[in-house]
């Protein structure tokens, strides 16, 4: 009932009546009564007026499901949403949940994150209310040998509904940061569980610094936020709801032909690697090369100094 209140109050220009909302949802005037006071506890402004009714004045600044349900137009991913306002890691709880039986599509999202986790066991800066920390559970029916795809589909997902939203010009970088003039402002942790042939579940942890103003001196030179390049605040939902409309379109292209081919022409041309020497770090191995293509299975291609070619399915790549 309270996201249906907030829906009318959304929806109209002026006042609503408790007569008017008691009507269509066929509730109380108490029970709006109530329900209003607790979205006011949640941070709406809400006007009451004899006789006239409820207006909402003012939203609160926060990724909870009711905010990010409005108006968001996907069949499945995302329809329900664990809210935090504090959590260690967004990933952590997902696994949590898709362990314990969660269906694919749940969204766990978080103002904060305390130990929020980046690739290669590095730390996530994730401040309150500055960015977009959330993970997605997935469960593809797909072999785990094709699970490093649904990361590039999250990647090129993620740049467009930035693009979408904000207008700067983000691009990707192989396989899946998110760069705008070369720094980075997300990153996508993904976490599987596998067995030989099957995935149980997939977790795409999503950072995005969206209105962080600065950043600790170890990582200054290399991140940087929506906010900083934009120079204005953005609105974090229309980002995430954006995120999960290409997300949900992309994986079920994906899924429903099998194949990359369409995708990839899409996320070639969203990618600042391809043309560039690269440096790629794998595993023990160190070399440079030129990223020349990215293969039919979203490979790099790389040409080494030496003339071999070579692809490069995961690894670390500076360019
Ligand atoms: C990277 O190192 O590039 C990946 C960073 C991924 C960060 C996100 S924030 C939401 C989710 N929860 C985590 O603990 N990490 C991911």
């Amino acid at each position: 009932m309270k996201s249906k209140i907030l829906q009318l109050l959304k929806d109209s220009d002026g006042y609503v009546s408790g007569e008017e909302i008691s009507k269509i949802l066929g509730v109380s005037r108490t029970a709006i009564w109530k329900v209003i006071s607790h979205l006011k506890e949640e941070g709406y402004i809400i006007e009451s007026v004899t006789k006239k009714g409820y207006m909402l004045r003012e939203t609160p600044d926060l990724l909870t499901e009711d905010e990010i349900l409005y108006n968001l137009n996907t069949k499945w991913l995302g329809q329900k949403i664990y809210h935090h306002h504090q959590i260690d890691s967004t990933n952590k709880e997902a696994k949590k949940l898709a362990a314990a039986g969660e269906k694919e599509g749940t969204i766990v999202i978080s103002e904060e994150q305390l130990a929020g986790r980046g690739r290669l066991g590095r730390t996530w800066v994730s401040p309150p209310q500055t960015g977009i920390w959330m993970s997605v559970i997935l469960r593809p029916p797909i072999s785990p040998a094709d699970a490093s795809k649904i990361t590039l589909i999250a990647g090129l997902a993620v740049c467009e509904g930035i693009q979408a939203v904000t207008g700067l010009p983000a691009q990707i970088k192989w396989p899946n940061d998110i760069v705008l003039h070369n720094k980075k402002i997300c990153g996508i942790l993904t976490e599987m569980s596998a067995e030989m042939e099957k995935v149980n579940y997939i977790i795409l942890g999503i950072g995005i610094n969206v209105n962080i103003n600065s950043f600790p001196e170890d990582i200054k030179n290399t991140a940087t936020s929506l906010k900083i390049e934009g120079e204005k605040d953005y609105d974090r939902k229309e980002i995430v709801k954006a995120i999960l409309t290409n997300l949900e379109k992309y994986y079920e292209a994906y899924l429903n032909k099998q194949d990359l081919e369409d995708l990839l022409e899409k996320y070639k041309r969203h990618c600042l690697t391809l043309g560039k020497e690269v440096k790629i770090i794998h595993r023990n191995e160190e070399f440079i090369g030129k990223a020349v293509d990215l293969s039919e299975e979203g490979e790099l291609v790389v040409e080494k100094q030496d003339g071999q070619v070579v692809t490069v399915f995961s690894g670390e790549v500076s360019v």
